[in-house]
């Protein structure tokens, strides 16, 4: 299937081509529609809009697959450290063992902040949410670093990159430290990325921290995970942002704000916020069930779900079985957990989930996980971000390499026509 698509209006016939992807995906490209025809499209949400043509990944909602940069999400996330992936997905290929070993070089040689930023998170009111405070610390670092990067120096692009993957961890384990009310400390030199993520959320002022390889290794993969996946809400805006040339620590700022939302990175709070709530409730399922299903109850399964996804969200299948191991291996038993089988059974069984194609996304199972680490519920959508980091990295790249054009769209205007003030 190649060549144009026919349009006809108002008895003329109109031709727009056809765009194809790498992966057999078809598109109409409608860049001439409105210069051609006076029309716009309308498409609330997008859900059938294409942004932008994009080499980073893929995913096939339907066969259930996503890839970055055409590896398996299984394959990496079973064979490759997070730092390798961020590379992969910024850069385009895997690091070589030279390239990776100074790229972690030079993010211990970042990994520090301008000692002023702890004056902007001393001034949050500890009861802050942590996604409030990062956006706010993104937006600090600009204060303190180059506001803006020359996209066409490679050099200036490469650095100022690896300075937001060294710094990043530190605003994400600060925001951990002021819930926590424990001194603000840096990364340590001899441990990896991961271990250093750990290191600076857990490390008490009194003891020495050795990081668990069970928790290493679980966060390696929930981050490798979260790490990008096309054009979602907050990718979307880092890329939006940043067509108008915003810098890139201003864009992820942006991102970190979108994420926040219980409709997108915010679902791994509201997930275990539902189940908690169930528990306490007597942990009838049955009932919650229902609820989900009443159009005239607000309540939506949190976790169940997803824009693309209408089959199963690989990420999710790795997750639970991520949930299982790291239970079983730090020997804990938490009801929740049992609580969220018990919903996810009854829902793949239930016609409106079938019907509806709602299947457990990546947030149903994270956020116990996470718990077991011992990290807080509102901390939740911070390591989501932490994860995702690299992908807007990847993306704001690829927008601003390609010059796109500023994000604009149109509308149509539905308000009262001309009209006078009458008095
Ligand atoms: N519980 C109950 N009903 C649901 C749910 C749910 N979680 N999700 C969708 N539906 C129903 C919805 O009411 C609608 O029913 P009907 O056709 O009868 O009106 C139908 O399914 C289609 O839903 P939609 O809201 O039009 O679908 P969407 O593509 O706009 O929304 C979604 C996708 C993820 C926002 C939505 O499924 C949802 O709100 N899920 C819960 C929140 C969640 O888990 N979000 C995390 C997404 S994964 C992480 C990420 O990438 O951000």
């Amino acid at each position: 299937m190649e060549g144009n698509i026919k349009l006809t209006y108002q008895d003329k016939s109109y031709e727009f081509p056809l765009v194809k992807g790498s992966q057999d995906e078809y598109g109409i490209d409608i860049k001439q529609l409105r210069a051609k025809t006076g029309l716009i499209t309308l498409d609330p949400g997008y859900k059938n809009t294409g942004s932008c043509q994009s080499d980073i990944t893929f995913l096939d909602g339907e066969k259930g697959i996503l890839r970055y940069r055409g590896y398996d999400i299984e394959d990496l996330a079973q064979n490759a450290s997070f730092i390798e992936v961020a590379y992969l997905l910024i850069f385009g290929e895997m690091p070589s063992a030279q390239i990776l070993k100074d790229l972690e070089s030079k993010i211990h040689d970042d990994s520090y902040v301008d000692e002023d930023l702890k004056s902007i998170l001393k001034s949050f009111p500890k009861s802050a949410h942590p996604m409030g405070v990062l956006a706010s610390l993104t937006s600090g670092l600009i204060a303190f670093n180059p506001s803006s990067v020359d996209v066409n120096s490679e050099d200036e692009m490469f650095e100022a990159i690896v300075l937001l993957l060294a710094k990043f961890p530190i605003l994400c384990a600060w925001t951990h430290r002021k819930v926590k009310g424990l001194p603000l400390n840096y990364a340590n030199t001899s441990l990896n990325y991961i271990e250093n993520v750990a290191h600076m959320m857990f490390k008490k002022p009194h003891q020495e921290y050795t990081p668990n390889p069970i928790v290493i290794n679980a966060l390696n993969k929930l981050l490798i995970l979260h790490a990008d996946h096309e054009q979602n809400c907050s990718t979307s805006t880092v890329r939006i942002v940043g067509s108008s040339h915003a810098g890139l620590f201003a864009s992820i700022s942006a991102g970190i704000s979108a994420l926040w939302g219980p409709l997108h990175g915010g679902a791994n709070q509201a997930v275990i916020e539902m189940l908690e709530a169930i528990k306490i409730d007597g942990g009838d399922t049955a009932k919650y069930m229902e609820k989900a299903k009443d159009k005239n109850d607000p309540f939506r399964l949190m976790g169940f779900g997803h824009r693309v996804y209408k089959n199963f969200d690989p990420r999710a299948r790795i997750i639970k079985k991520a949930a299982d191991e790291v239970l079983n291996d730090l020997g804990i038993k938490d009801p929740v957990l049992d609580i969220a089988k018990n919903l996810e059974e009854q829902a793949l069984s239930d016609p409106y989930f079938i019907e509806r194609k709602l299947y457990p996304n990546v947030d149903f199972y994270s956020g116990i996980i996470y718990r077991a680490m011992g990290i807080p519920t509102e901390m939740f959508t911070v390591m989501f971000a932490l994860g995702r980091l690299p992908g807007w990295i990847a993306q704001w790249r690829e927008m601003r390499l390609l010059n796109e054009p500023i994000g604009r769209p149109r509308q149509i205007y539905t308000g009262a026509t001309s009209r006078k003030i009458d008095k």
